[in-house]
């Protein structure tokens, strides 16, 4: 797997803010960077909530700051954790990303020592509910 220099960086950036996930509750922390389309990073952590259910994971949090400062298209996102098993995106996660990732935006799954994978978003998800879905009106059948 070639790793590209521009994601070297990103898994660097992910392994540090991984540092101030707030996760008192699972102890599992976790850093996202993302590459915009246009090369800028944006970074997040998990930030846990005493209600539990309030919790936003690493990704969403990097998105939801990209998505704010204006960046709407992505190239790539670096995702570390530590644990027994190499840690994907949760399925609340992928949802977020279908809003916003391409079919080839890559998924780069790592620990903070190294990237051990790299998925395009297609391949996690390969068919995401959308704007499509949601478009009225244009339906054949009448319902
Ligand atoms: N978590 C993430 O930040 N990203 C994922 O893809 C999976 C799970 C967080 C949420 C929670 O704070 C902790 O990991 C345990 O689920």
């Amino acid at each position: 797997m070639k790793v590209p220099a521009s994601v070297t960086k990103a898994h660097a950036a992910a392994r540090k803010v991984r540092e101030s996930a707030h996760a008192p509750y699972s102890k599992f922390k976790v850093g996202a960077a993302l590459i915009s389309a246009s090369g800028e990073l944006f970074t997040g952590c998990n930030v846990e909530n005493a209600s539990y259910g309030g919790t936003v994971c690493a990704e969403r949090v990097a998105i939801l700051k990209a998505v704010s400062e204006g960046a709407l298209e992505f190239a790539d996102i670096v995702v570390v954790t530590e644990g027994a098993a190499p840690a994907f995106p949760c399925a609340l996660c992928l949802q977020v990303m279908a809003e916003f990732f391409s079919p080839k935006t890559k998924i780069w799954i790592a620990d903070p020592k190294a990237v051990s994978s790299v998925h395009t978003f297609s391949e996690l998800l390969p068919v995401p509910f959308g704007p499509k879905q949601l478009a009225l009106g244009k339906s054949k059948k009448k319902s």
